[in-house]
């Protein structure tokens, strides 16, 4: 067994700016790579130029970190970071942003190389320092060492070859309490979908699963929430965001399964949100595993079978994929031997047109 995860994490009410020190111990001038203005309204910016400010340290904003974030983006955010001086990345906000930082990070820190080098596997880049702050409860990319951006070349999403982990990550759920509903549903079902396919995955381990587990039970208490009408209250925040970190430390270790395998297409082609992807085929990744996993996720989340939950995540993060595009995503997977292999059961195309039938579309 391994377990690696070397970001220093905390949590904490207002921890951005009570840990204000450890921020600016990571060098003399930030680049902020954030989103186009959720980080505004929800406070985390505030708070990150008001830690920097208290130590003098210089920062120059990049807000222009789309959804599925490009390669031509991290470039972009590389040569403004790089003509203004940047020493260290923050990456303010969900996934997208905080993935986005990681890649800028080993840009900014080889700056002769082409964009080329997020995909040279046969390269051991250096990074720039890097911290996060999250500001929704999905990627856990705060204690994942994954980046995940657009390939336009492949017209598909793909992870740089390079784990980068920030070292610091500083998590306050009082940044989701003005997230809208329907984002904080889509990344709270990304969060359970690491959860469960860590769990059920051929690389999993007891520390892994304790990460999956723990996540887990955390997910649980926040259902009635993400099915309800009521307003986010800051425990219900704090359980989501730690529910998403934990379910970030579990495929830190074991990375992803066939559901996030499947869902890139559905996503790149589709255009469907990542968390409402890949818990489309959380129903049939699960009903196929192996009779003990699936019993112990089904009762440690709340859910009496597969299709409860299955109903569930299509309730509260909808879907609506063609037959044709469904097919497509499975082609697409075949041709991915990286991920058939990650599943713990045997998947043939069988497995697979079960796993896709398991889909519940909306309308
Ligand atoms: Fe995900």
């Amino acid at each position: 067994m391994m377990f690696f995860m070397p970001a220093k994490v905390i949590y904490e009410p207002d921890c951005v700016v009570s840990h204000s020190k450890d921020l600016s111990a990571l060098g003399s001038h930030a680049l902020i790579v954030t989103g186009h203005n959720s980080s505004q309204r929800n406070g985390s910016l505030d708070d990150v130029i008001t830690a920097l400010e208290m130590h003098g340290v210089k920062y120059t904003i990049f807000n222009e970190t789309e959804e599925n974030p490009s390669v031509e983006t991290v470039m972009k955010a590389r040569d403004i970071g790089l003509s203004c001086g940047a020493d260290f990345v923050i990456g303010v906000g969900g996934g997208s942003a905080l993935d986005a930082s990681k890649a800028v990070a080993v840009m900014m820190k080889n700056p002769e190389s082409s964009w080329e080098l997020m995909y040279d596997s046969t390269a051991s880049p250096q990074h720039l320092p890097l911290a996060a702050v999250p500001t929704t409860c999905g990627t856990g990319s705060e204690a994942t060492g994954v980046s995940v951006l657009t390939r336009h070349d492949l017209k598909t999403k793909m992870s740089m070859v390079h784990k980068v982990f920030p070292s610091l990550a500083l998590c306050d759920g009082k940044y989701l309490l003005t997230a809208p509903k329907q984002l904080l549903a889509n990344t709270a079902v990304d969060a359970l979908s690491h959860m469960i396919e860590s769990y059920i995955h051929a690389s999993a381990s007891y520390l892994s699963r304790m990460c999956a587990d723990n996540g887990m039970k955390l997910w649980k208490s926040c259902k009635d929430f993400l099915a309800g009408d009521m307003p986010l209250d800051i425990n219900t925040a704090n359980d989501l965001l730690t529910a998403s970190t934990l379910g970030g430390m579990a495929i830190a270790q074991t990375g992803t399964s066939i559901p996030h395998g499947l869902s890139y297409t559905l996503t790149y082609e589709g255009g469907i949100p990542h968390g409402a992807a890949v818990g489309a085929f959380q129903r049939g990744y699960l009903r196929n595993a192996d009779r003990s996993d699936r019993e112990h996720v089904l009762s440690v989340t709340g859910f009496a079978d597969t299709d409860e939950l299955g109903q569930f995540i299509a309730d509260i993060s909808p879907v609506n994929a063609s037959q044709e595009l469904l097919e497509k995503a499975a082609d697409n997977l075949i041709c991915n031997p990286k991920k058939l292999a990650s599943c713990p059961y045997n998947v043939n195309a069988d497995v697979i047109r079960d796993i896709i039938g398991g889909v519940i579309c909306s309308g």
